[in-house]
C-alpha cells in the first residue's frame, strides 16, 4: 500500500458475519490487528458501519426481513444486501452493530471517516412486503393527513380506486395494468425516504458515539431511485462510485457529468471518488479492459471536477466468490510485470504532489436543472411517448458543453440560481410553483434560459397543470403549445434554422404558437412544416429559449452555443477537440487541468505561464504537447 501511495482504506464494508458471528457476539479481535496495521502504516481508515450484507444468522432468525418484489416474489440470502429497507428487524441488528463498533474503533488514531451503509439501494431499492406496506401507509399519514387528502393527491375517482380507510391502502404491486401514477410516485418518494431513514438510524449512533468523524456513504452517480439532493444535505463527505464502460466513447462525457453532480450536490464542497476499478469489472455483458493511461486520465478527471481524493474498488483481486474476475489495484498474478499495478503506483507518487489542488474548487457560469422527482414522474409509463429518458435528454445537453468544455453545475429546481449566468432545463417535467416562480424570477433579473419541451406538465402530485402547455412557463418563454407530435422510433423531423441550414429534431414534435417569442428555427417536414421549433423570447432583463424537439447533436451545440453568447458564458480554455479543460480556484489560486481523452498526441495552446503540477515542470505560454490519455496540472501564474 506504501508502495501505491495509498494513504485511506476502507475497511470493513461487508464483513457483518464476522464481526458479529452470532447475535450479539463480536469478535473484533482480527479487525484490531487490521486497523492497528494500517495506522503503523500510516494509513488512514475510512470504516465501514459493515450493515450492507446481514450475516446468515439474521435472516435465519428473521426470515421476515427478507426483501419482497412488486409481484410477491421473495429475494432469499446468498447475494449481499438482502433487506427490507423497513424491517424492524434488520434495522435493529444493522443499529447494535454500528453501536458495537462505534464503541471500539470511536477513539481509533486511524479512524478519519464512517462509511454507513454501501451504496443504499444498489440492489433492492424499494420493498413492496407487509412491512413496507405498513411503512408507505404511516408516510402517506404523514404527507396527507386524511384519507380524503391522498384521494385527491391520487385522483382516485379515475378508475374507481377511491379509499374509504388507511388499511385498504397498498404499495404499487403487480397490477392487471398500469397503477395509479401519483400513488406510484408517492411510493418512490417513500422508498427513497425509507433507505434514507435506515442511514440516519446509522448516522444517530456515529453522532452519539463519535461526534468529531465525518460521515458518507457512496452514490452511484445518477442513480435513479434515490432523491441524492435530499441524501447529501445528510452527508459531511459526498462521495461516489464511478465505473464508466471503456467500450463507450461517450464515458468520458458520463464520467464527467457525474463528477459535476457529486460536486453540487455537495454544494461546491470537495467529494471523494470512493470507487473505480483500476482496470476491468466483472459485471457486464463483456468486460473492456480500460486501456493504459485511462484508469489515470479518469482519476484526473475526478479531481479536475472537484474530488479531493481518488480511491479503488479494491485492494486485492480475491481467489473466491462473485467478485473474483473484477480488477484490483494488486492483480491475481505477479506485481513486477502488471500494467495496471504499475499505473497505480503512478498515479499514487502524482497525487502526493498535488495538495495544492485540495480546498480550490471548480467554477461554473451554468447550471442544469436536475430534479428526481421529475425524472420519476416524466418516466413513468402511460405517455404521449416512451421514449424520453430523462438521462438521454440530460446527456444530450451536457454533450455539447462537455465538448465546448464550458463548466456546469447541477442544481435543484427552486434553488436560488441568482449566481449562474445560463440556466438548462431539459424535459422538467414535473414542476412545483414555487421552482417554476424561481426560474422565472431567474430569467427576469437576467438570466438566460433553455427549457426543452414537456417541461412544466404536471404539478407534485403529479396532476396535468390546465390551460395550455407549458402552463407555468407560457409567458417567459412567449409561446404555447397547442398538442404534442411525438416522434415514431423511424423518423426524425426536418428543422430549418432562421439562419438557413438544415437540421434534424429527434424523438418529439409539437405544434407551438407564439405569444411574443421569436423563431429561432422551425419544422421543415411534416405537417408541421413551417411551424415554430425552437424559439427565444425576451422576459425582463434575460431571455428564454425554448425547444420543441431534440435538435440533433450538432445543432444543439449549435443553439448552446447562441445561449452562451446571449448569456456571455465563456469555455474555461481554448483547447483542440478530445481534450477536456477545467479550472479549478479558490484561495488566490487559479488551477488548470488538461486532459486528453484521445488515444493519440496532441499540442495543447496554453495562454498562461505556471507549473505543471504532475510532474513539477515549469509551463510556458505556448504549445504544451500532451501524450495520449496525457494530463496536466497547471497552477496557473507561477
Ligand atoms: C460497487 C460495490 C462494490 C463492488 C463494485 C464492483 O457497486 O460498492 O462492493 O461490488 O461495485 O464494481
Amino acid at each position: 500500500m506504501q508502495e501505491a501511495g495509498v494513504n485511506l482504506v476502507s475497511l470493513g464494508i461487508f464483513s457483518w458475519s464476522r464481526l458479529e458471528p452470532a447475535e450479539g457476539n463480536f469478535d473484533f479481535d482480527w479487525f484490531d490487528r487490521v486497523m492497528d496495521l494500517l495506522h503503523e502504516g500510516g494509513i488512514r481508515v475510512d470504516l465501514a458501519t459493515a450493515t450492507a450484507s446481514p450475516p446468515p444468522w439474521l435472516s435465519h432468525q428473521h426470515p421476515e426481513m427478507l426483501p419482497v418484489l412488486a409481484d410477491g416474489v421473495k429475494l432469499w440470502p446468498g447475494a449481499r444486501q438482502h433487506y427490507c429497507p423497513s424491517s424492524e428487524a434488520y434495522r435493529s441488528a444493522a443499529r447494535s452493530l454500528v453501536e458495537a463498533m462505534a464503541q471500539r474503533y470511536a477513539g481509533h488514531p486511524a479512524l478519519a471517516m464512517w462509511h454507513v451503509g454501501n451504496e443504499f439501494g444498489c440492489h433492492v431499492p424499494a420493498c413492496w412486503c407487509d412491512a413496507s406496506a405498513a411503512a408507505f401507509r404511516a408516510w402517506l399519514r404523514d404527507r396527507y393527513g386524511s384519507v380524503d387528502g391522498l384521494n385527491d393527491a391520487w385522483g382516485t375517482d379515475f378508475w374507481s380506486q377511491r379509499y374509504s380507510s388507511w388499511d385498504e391502502i397498498l404499495p404499487p404491486r403487480r397490477t392487471p395494468t398500469w397503477p395509479n401514477p401519483s400513488q406510484q410516485l408517492d411510493f418512490m418518494r417513500f422508498s427513497s425516504d425509507a433507505l434514507l431513514e435506515c442511514y440516519e438510524g446509522e448516522r444517530e449512533v456515529l453522532a452519539r458515539l463519535s461526534p468529531d468523524i465525518p460521515v458518507t456513504t457512496n452514490f452511484m452517480s445518477f442513480f435513479k431511485p434515490l432523491d441524492y439532493w435530499k441524501w447529501a444535505t445528510r452527508e459531511d463527505i459526498v462521495s461516489n462510485d464511478s465505473y464508466p464502460d471503456p467500450a463507450d466513447s461517450r464515458s468520458g462525457m458520463r464520467a464527467a457529468l457525474a463528477g459535476d453532480l457529486m460536486r453540487s450536490l455537495g454544494r461546491g464542497r470537495p467529494w471523494i471518488l470512493m470507487e473505480q476499478t483500476a482496470n476491468r469489472v466483472n459485471w457486464r455483458d463483456v468486460n473492456v479492459a480500460k486501456e493504459p493511461g485511462q484508469m489515470r486520465l479518469w482519476s484526473y478527471q475526478a479531481l479536475a471536477r472537484g474530488a479531493d481524493g481518488v480511491m479503488f474498488f479494491q485492494w486485492r483481486q480475491s481467489r473466491a466468490g462473485a467478485e473474483k474476475h473484477h480488477s484490483a489495484m494488486v492483480p491475481h498474478g505477479p506485481l513486477d510485470v502488471s500494467p495496471t499495478w504499475n499505473e497505480v503506483v503512478t498515479l499514487g507518487r502524482e497525487l502526493a504532489g498535488l495538495d495544492a489542488v485540495c480546498g480550490s474548487q471548480s467554477q461554473a457560469d451554468v447550471a442544469m436543472l436536475f430534479d428526481w422527482e421529475s425524472w420519476w414522474a416524466l418516466e413513468l409509463p402511460s405517455k404521449p411517448s416512451n421514449r424520453i429518458h430523462q438521462m438521454e435528454q440530460v446527456e444530450a445537453y451536457y454533450q455539447a458543453l462537455f465538448d465546448a468544455n464550458v463548466t456546469v453545475d447541477l442544481a435543484r429546481p427552486g434553488d436560488d440560481l441568482s449566481r449562474y449566468r445560463l440556466v438548462l432545463a431539459p424535459n422538467l417535467y414535473l414542476v412545483s410553483d414555487e421552482a417554476a416562480a424561481s426560474l422565472a424570477g431567474f430569467v427576469e433579473a437576467g438570466g438566460t434560459l433553455v427549457m426543452s419541451f414537456f417541461s412544466g406538465i404536471v404539478d407534485p402530485a403529479e396532476h396535468i397543470r390546465l390551460g395550455g402547455y407549458p402552463k407555468p412557463f407560457q409567458d417567459l418563454l412567449g409561446i404555447h403549445v397547442i398538442d404534442f407530435h411525438p416522434l415514431s422510433y423511424e423518423r426524425d423531423i426536418g428543422l430549418r434554422l432562421a439562419d438557413g441550414p438544415l437540421a434534424r429534431g429527434e424523438v418529439w414534435s409539437e405544434d407551438i404558437r407564439l405569444h411574443g417569442a421569436e423563431v429561432v428555427a422551425t419544422f421543415s417536414t411534416s405537417h408541421l412544416a413551417g411551424r415554430p421549433a425552437i424559439t427565444r423570447h425576451r422576459a425582463g432583463q434575460g431571455t428564454a429559449f425554448y425547444l420543441g424537439t431534440r435538435p440533433d447533436p450538432k445543432t444543439m451545440a449549435r443553439v448552446l452555443e447562441m445561449a452562451c453568447a446571449s448569456a456571455g458564458v465563456e469555455p474555461a480554455a481554448t483547447v483542440p477537440g478530445g481534450v477536456e479543460a477545467v479550472r479549478r480556484s479558490g484561495r488566490g489560486k487559479s488551477i488548470l487541468f488538461l486532459l486528453n481523452h484521445r488515444d493519440v498526441a496532441v499540442d495543447v495552446p496554453v495562454a498562461e505561464a505556471g507549473t505543471n503540477l504532475v510532474d513539477g515542470s515549469p509551463v510556458h505560454p505556448g504549445l504544451m504537447p500532451l501524450g495520449p490519455r496525457g494530463v496536466a496540472v497547471i497552477r496557473e501564474g507561477w
